[in-house]
């Protein structure tokens, strides 16, 4: 049985199946009544690093930004961490929350990871002194509609599973236990495609095989991703996400050529190739860059999104674990990603790329952020520790 969960959804090294382990029943009851499945898998919540970053994109999530009451203090703040160290362990494990109102949903963790981020205010009210990125980006005036609605935030929680209800349940356990120490200031929620493997990479909703070209994330580029000991003590090993809201208009999108459209990204929608490799070669082909036709033009557009996009510099990586969104209400589309980038400083890594795009990309046609946010994303918490240990005891 529990062998062949592995073929089911890219279970890495770091899940564990719930549901035969007498220990595992004893803490819920509800793990009786079901035979172990796909949805009894857990991730780890101790460690050094928090989860929900490195490992595959579970297919639902929920972004949710949080303010800190007005009243708040270092010692509210740290009430809030404990409480959340304390359900997010439990959630994860397949456990329900300390005041959990329908512990029957915790049953099925489905791969929940809960990462934890704060923004400037908080690491303000904590006493402890922020990372100079630890900030709103610059404004990017060419292609911005930023809306408040969907921007900045005190505290923020990534909440992702393979399991929409779970996603949910997570999200309100998590939510109501800060009591009115903290309110909700946004809420965006997004999906990926249940059956991405290698072979079968993610798309975004016009259709792209995207998140190609990443860093590495077994230990090369673990400098690029995590803070190191040139950051703040509080935040060693913890990173930084950039969310920006990017609405894509699916309804222009409809009107362009397939020619267009790859042109555009500088990549082949069937297989993601890059336009300079053998067409049904598939994306991880390297692109070549300097590769001209015969009248001596670039193969790959000077606005493809692939040529802004890529680093120029060894540092300008960082990891993308995007979610599409579709709000449409009406037949007007309002969808998009929610393109959530992790590294360890956005000012260096992410904001050249982004100027770079902001500059003259030939996807901002049919691209426009509308909501972003950066947050400072906690180290993990080991053994005995709570979330943010280090930055409120
Ligand atoms: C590559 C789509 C926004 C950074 C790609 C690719 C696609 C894509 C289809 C090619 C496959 C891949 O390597 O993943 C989109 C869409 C966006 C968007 C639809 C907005 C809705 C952004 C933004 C950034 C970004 C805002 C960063 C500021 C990158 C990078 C690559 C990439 C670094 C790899 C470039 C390389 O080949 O070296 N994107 N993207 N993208 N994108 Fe985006």
């Amino acid at each position: 049985g529990l062998a062949g969960l592995a073929a089911v959804g890219g279970v890495g090294a770091c899940t564990r199946a719930l549901g035969d382990s007498d220990a595992d029943k004893a803490a819920n009851p509800a793990l009786e009544m079901c035979l172990p499945g796909p949805e009894h898998t857990a991730r780890e919540f101790r460690g050094p690093r928090q989860a929900g970053i490195i490992e595959d994109p579970q297919s639902h999530g929920a972004f949710v930004a949080l303010d800190l009451a007005t009243t708040a203090t270092r010692d509210t703040l740290r009430r809030i961490l404990k409480v959340w160290t304390d359900d997010i362990e439990r959630l994860m494990s397949g456990r329900p929350s300390l005041t959990d109102q329908e512990p029957e949903l915790a049953a099925s963790p489905a791969n929940l990871t809960v990462t934890v981020g704060v923004g400037p205010r908080t690491v303000a009210v904590a006493g402890a002194t922020a990372p100079a990125w630890l900030a709103p980006l610059p404004a990017f005036p060419s292609i911005d509609r930023l809306e408040p609605r969907w921007s900045g935030g005190d505290l923020l929680l990534q909440i992702t599973a393979d399991s929409p209800t779970t996603v949910h349940h997570a999200q309100r356990r998590l939510v109501s236990g800060t009591g009115d120490l903290a309110a909700v200031r946004w809420v965006q929620r997004g999906f990926r495609d249940p059956f991405e493997t290698a072979k079968r990479p993610m798309r975004n909703l016009f259709g792209q095989v995207d998140g190609t070209v990443q860093p590495r994330t077994d230990g090369p580029d673990d400098a690029r991703l995590w803070v190191g000991a040139d950051g703040p003590e509080w935040l060693r090993d913890g990173s930084a996400l950039v969310l920006r809201r990017i609405r894509m208009n699916l309804d222009t999108w409809d009107e362009a050529d397939r020619g267009t459209r790859e042109n555009a990204v500088g990549r082949r929608l069937p297989d993601g190739s890059p336009l300079t490799a053998k067409a049904g070669s598939g994306p991880d082909v390297p692109s070549d860059l300097s590769a001209t036709n015969s009248l001596g033009f670039p193969t790959i557009h000077e606005g493809a999104h692939i040529r802004r996009a890529a680093a120029t510099a060894a540092h300008e990586v960082f990891l993308r674990r995007p979610y599409s969104y579709d709000d449409s209400v009406g037949s007007t589309s309002d969808a998009g990603l929610l393109f959530a980038a992790y590294c360890a400083d956005p000012v260096r890594q992410f904001v050249p790329v982004q100027q770079r795009i902001a500059d003259g990309d030939l996807l901002n046609t049919w691209i426009t952020p509308v909501g972003s946010a950066v947050f400072a994303i906690l180290p993990g918490a080991r053994d005995g520790e709570i979330l943010g240990q280090a930055l409120v005891t």
